[in-house]
């Protein structure tokens, strides 16, 4: 079964060799009683030829072989005939003139096209209860290849700035801070849970006092969360932890190795720094604190021009200490009736109570509320929106962060609207970093009405804003950082407290943790920074949905060899299942059903 060659590895250095090659039928064609079988390994294709003048036995057999099915052959290179070479193959110019075949597995009729143009046809289900089969599409395996190699890349860097890779736990306690966790029941300890890692971020601060400096962790995480294109329960984090490290030492450390990535992975050469935007512009320009900002159509304010309107839904909103915020998606005045409606239902599902426009179509405003403004108002709107024929004008008006996330998402959507006119082109490898910074340290949580952590509650305040931790903890900003690349969020960290007394106050004073709760979940963490913590700080990526772009993907599913459906299930092996009794038993649970 010894192969001598891959199937993209043959040319016309090797006419006359004598090879084998093994893999699966990629087709099989009849040519007037010639068989001309394309055989496909991980590396390519090539063509093999059974001439039944040659050997009829051999012809026949070749005849009625099926696609997917498995051989080895072995033959004699030869050149292809003049007019049948195929310059898309590296293996194009020649062809294998079979002298045996070994038939090593016949195969099924795949239930879907393996080719990349069929497969993507496909049901996505089909694809993952047969992803054996789906893998074997060259898109797929390109998919994977890209991840090792891209994983490759970030080992490297990471070990060539002597940074070290150090595992810690699946298994960890129960924190209900971030997202919610999996719980995993102890057979030993009867009633009592483990939960599985959310992310390393306290082991990885604790390896900080443990003196590391330097670590860094290709990390499996694990959220209960609502799956969506880019999100998975459980995904690969890069995550990275270093001490004596300030904001921008993490940010030329993480641009470096971005860099490399991109170069070693797409030979791309990356500009670097990366443009930072503070949280606050970040909303007010673009509406959304993971800004695509490949295209304009950004956010106007007209909060202050509308204070004295006539129109009373925006200037009540601008004198009630709201917002009111307008996009001018240029070229959109065609929108149809329905169009507009599911953008007025898009901004509704977002909380506003309308979303007011205008259309500038043959010289006129064609709007409901137009109706409602002076001359002035429409002479601001004109300059400031840079009104011309064709343009499509959407409002806002509510308070500032939800005015700017309603219009944020418009922006997106009237942005997809226009491509598919082709009105705006907006290219997937016009890559757009950037660092988005100067969060908020705390949100006030209106329903449970306590302050919680933007990002997670060990961010350190920004030093010149830690004196209003007491008076008023939105003003604070945290040492937090994510870096966004065209829309999407790809990481996100921060400088640490590492100061006990800091952080004790941080969970007691301003999250209003209980002490005795504090203590049983981050106490070893509290005792262990009276032992010398020194000042650190880190970030995590998320592999999954770098490699997604790397691969000209939308959806992380396409770079996970065995991801799980929205609704948390593998198809392929079918889980989640019911359990015996006696293995619930063993674990001390008992099982409710829901009604
Ligand atoms: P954070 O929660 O922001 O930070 O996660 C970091 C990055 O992980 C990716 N990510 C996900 N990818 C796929 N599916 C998910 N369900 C999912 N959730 C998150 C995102 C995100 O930017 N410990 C901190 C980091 C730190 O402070 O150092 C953390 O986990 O790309
Ligand atoms: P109404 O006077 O409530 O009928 O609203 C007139 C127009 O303004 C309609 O097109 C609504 O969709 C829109 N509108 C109402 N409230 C808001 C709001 N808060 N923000 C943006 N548009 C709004």
């Amino acid at each position: 079964m010894n192969r001598t060659h891959h199937c993209a590895q043959l040319t016309k250095s090797h006419l006359d060799a004598t090879v084998s090659l093994a893999g699966w039928v990629d087709c099989v064609r009849d040519h007037g009683g010639i068989i001309f079988i394309d055989l496909r390994d991980r590396k390519g294709i090539t063509q093999v030829k059974f001439d039944p003048q040659d050997n009829a036995a051999l012809g026949a057999q070749a005849g009625h072989l099926k696609a997917e099915s498995v051989i080895a052959i072995s033959g004699r290179v030869v050149p292809r005939p003049d007019g049948t070479i195929n310059a898309t193959l590296p293996t194009g110019e020649i062809e294998i003139a079979a002298t045996s075949l070994d038939v090593l597995n016949i195969s099924e009729t795949p239930p879907f096209p393996l080719d990349d143009i069929g497969g993507d046809k496909v049901n996505e289900d089909l694809r993952l209860t047969y992803r054996y089969l789906d893998l074997r599409r060259p898109k797929m395996r390109k998919n994977l290849q890209v991840r090792h190699r891209a994983a490759k890349s970030i080992r490297d860097y990471f070990d060539s700035q002597e940074f070290i890779e150090v595992e810690t736990p699946a298994l960890f306690k129960s924190t209900p801070e971030g997202a919610r966790e999996y719980l995993v029941p102890s057979r030993i300890h009867a009633g009592q849970f483990y939960a599985l890692s959310q992310s390393p971020q306290q082991f990885k601060q604790i390896l900080m006092v443990a003196g590391v400096e330097k670590y860094f962790q290709i990390a499996r995480c694990f959220r209960d969360e609502d799956l969506r294109s880019d999100r998975q329960m459980e995904f690969t984090q890069v995550d990275v932890e270093a001490s004596f490290i300030d904001r921008e030492g993490i940010y030329a450390l993480f641009e470096g190795m971005l860099k490399k990535l991109w170069k070693d992975v797409l030979d791309h050469d990356l500009p670097t720094p990366f443009p930072r935007l503070p949280f606050v512009d970040a909303m007010n320009r673009f509406g959304v604190d993971k800004p695509d900002v490949r295209f304009g159509m950004e956010l106007i304010d007209f909060t202050e021009l509308f204070k004295t309107s006539s129109f009373k839904v925006f200037a009540s909103t601008a004198t009630g200490g709201g917002a009111i915020k307008a996009i001018n998606a240029k070229g959109l005045a065609d929108l149809t009736q329905g169009e507009i409606k599911a953008l007025e239902e898009i901004a509704k599902s977002l909380g506003a109570k309308g979303l007011a426009f205008i259309k500038v179509e043959g010289g006129e405003w064609k709007s409901p509320i137009v109706k409602f403004f002076s001359e002035a108002e429409k002479a601001a709107l004109t300059a400031q929106l840079g009104l011309t024929e064709g343009d499509m004008i959407f409002f806002a008006a509510a308070p500032w962060e939800k005015a700017c996330a309603i219009l944020g998402r418009i922006r997106l959507e009237a942005a997809a609207l226009l491509q598919k006119r082709g009105k705006l082109t907006i290219r997937p490898d016009d890559w757009q970093f950037l660092w988005v910074v100067d969060f908020p340290l705390m949100s006030h949580d209106e329903a449970e009405n306590r302050y919680v952590a933007t990002h997670h509650p060990f961010t350190a305040p920004v030093p010149e804003d830690a004196a209003f931790l007491d008076s008023d903890p939105k003003k604070v900003r945290g040492q937090h950082y994510d870096v966004v690349l065209n829309g999407m969020e790809l990481g996100g960290g921060s400088i640490r407290i590492h100061n006990p007394v800091l952080q004790k106050k941080i969970f007691e004073d301003v999250l209003k943790i209980p002490a005795d709760v504090v203590e049983s979940r981050f106490g070893y963490m509290l005792k262990a920074f009276t032992y010398g913590a020194p000042p650190h700080g880190g970030i995590a990526f998320g592999l999954d949905r770098m490699c997604a772009l790397l691969c000209g993907t939308t959806s992380i599913r396409d770079v996970i060899a065995f991801p799980k459906t929205q609704k948390g299930q593998d198809l392929m092996a079918q889980s989640p299942t019911p359990v015996t009794a006696k293995q619930l038993k063993e674990l001390h649970i008992a099982t409710v059903m829901p009604e």
